[in-house]
């Protein structure tokens, strides 16, 4: 019995002593712990006081140049002080100017939409067609359509995000939001540079400007004035739409090369050239913006029938000889505006005879 008591007691015994180690070397650890944080702490401080003092803070705002392994150019120099000069120009005029520029834009097509109507055709269709854009040229105009506007929406929400979007969307979304913004506009921005590309070669002849262009001008393209409701003569692209391209190709050179700056910044470009860039970039793209309000406007609503062009690829015989007189008699005798010409293509290609074959 006692011998039992006694094993009892010894297991006790070790138990507890065993416990006893474990809590002191627990709390040792612990306290270890304390001290090497106190030592971090320490250290922090230390070069706060040392190497971060008020002194360093105000060398680093007189945008001084300090020492670090990298030899790329301006490493060196934490706060750029030029580079406030690019920020107030970007974030209190360029980005408030251009907001008021592109309100103003649908403003004004809201404005001619309900004073001056869309401009309609002065006699009923004949339902003869004539081909004026082709399968090739629709294809180009609508893949630089949608690139360009999904462009400037995502250009638009990293400009203008901060301001309408993020106050009203949970911040994870408007984390996911910006990021698919700035990604989409990076990746996506060279095929714009190739489109237009392809589209100043394709189209460069037709848009060179000439007398009949300076009279459409004169007389405002038959759109407003005591000249409303008259058609200058035009060739195949009328004044206005010449002006247009030159615009898109003007600027767009611009939104490109300083697109590209911005995109691959991998040949030692300076901040003063991302900045020049920046601003060179945000200004065409908001001038060609509100240039394709009305652009978009004059397709979508303010001229009768000049969408179908674009669509089918052929336009109405009474349209082609208002707005496009010239070129309607240029084109008018070529067998592809002949009645019945597809149909007899067709049916040439299926090797089935014609109506007049037969
Ligand atoms: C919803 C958007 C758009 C619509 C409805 C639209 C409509 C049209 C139409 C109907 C034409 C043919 C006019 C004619 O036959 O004379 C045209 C031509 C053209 N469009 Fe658009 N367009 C849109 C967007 C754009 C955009 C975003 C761009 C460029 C960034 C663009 C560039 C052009 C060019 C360069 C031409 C040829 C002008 C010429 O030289 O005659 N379009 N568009």
């Amino acid at each position: 019995m006692t011998k039992r008591i006694q094993r009892w007691f010894t297991l006790l015994v070790t138990a507890f002593t065993l416990a006893f180690s474990l809590s002191v070397l627990a709390s040792n650890e612990t306290s270890q712990n304390t001290d090497n944080t106190r030592l971090g702490e320490s250290v922090i401080q230390k070069e706060i006081v040392g190497f971060a003092g008020a002194d360093y803070w105000r060398m680093v705002k007189d945008g001084q140049e300090g020492y670090t392994t990298s030899q790329s150019p301006e490493h060196g120099v934490l706060i750029s002080i030029p580079g406030q000069t690019w920020f107030i120009l970007k974030e209190k005029w360029m980005s408030p100017l251009g907001a008021l520029a592109i309100f103003g834009s649908l403003a004004l097509v809201a404005l001619a939409y309900v004073t001056v109507g869309p401009l309609k055709l002065s006699k009923p269709k004949t339902g003869r067609k004539i081909k004026r854009w082709s399968r090739m040229d629709r294809a180009l105009h609508w893949s630089m359509a949608f690139t360009f506007l999904t462009l400037a929406f995502s250009g638009l929400t990293l400009v203008y995000g901060k301001h309408f979007i993020k106050p009203v969307v949970p911040s994870e979304l408007w984390g996911w939001i910006i990021y698919a913004a700035k990604q989409y506009h990076n990746y996506i921005g060279p095929i714009f540079a190739i489109l237009l590309l392809t589209v100043l070669i394709k189209w460069w002849r037709k848009s060179v400007f000439n007398m009949v262009d300076v009279k459409w001008f004169m007389k405002m393209g038959g759109m407003v004035g005591k000249h409303k409701g008259t058609h200058p003569s035009a060739g195949f692209s009328n004044g206005g739409e010449k002006a247009i391209f030159w615009l898109l190709i003007f600027f767009g050179i611009f939104i490109t090369v300083s697109g590209f700056i911005l995109d691959f910044p991998i040949f030692d470009q300076t901040r003063r050239d991302m900045e020049l860039s920046n601003l060179v970039h945000m200004f065409s793209a908001l001038i060609l913006i509100c240039g394709f309000v009305f652009h978009i406007y004059i397709g979508l609503f303010g001229m009768e029938a000049a969408l179908d062009g674009m669509i089918t690829g052929e336009v109405d015989e009474t349209w082609a000889k208002e707005h496009h007189d010239l070129w309607f008699d240029e084109v008018k005798d070529l067998p592809e505006n002949q009645p019945g010409y597809d149909e007899k293509l067709e049916a040439t290609k299926k090797g089935k005879p014609t109506q007049e074959s037969l």
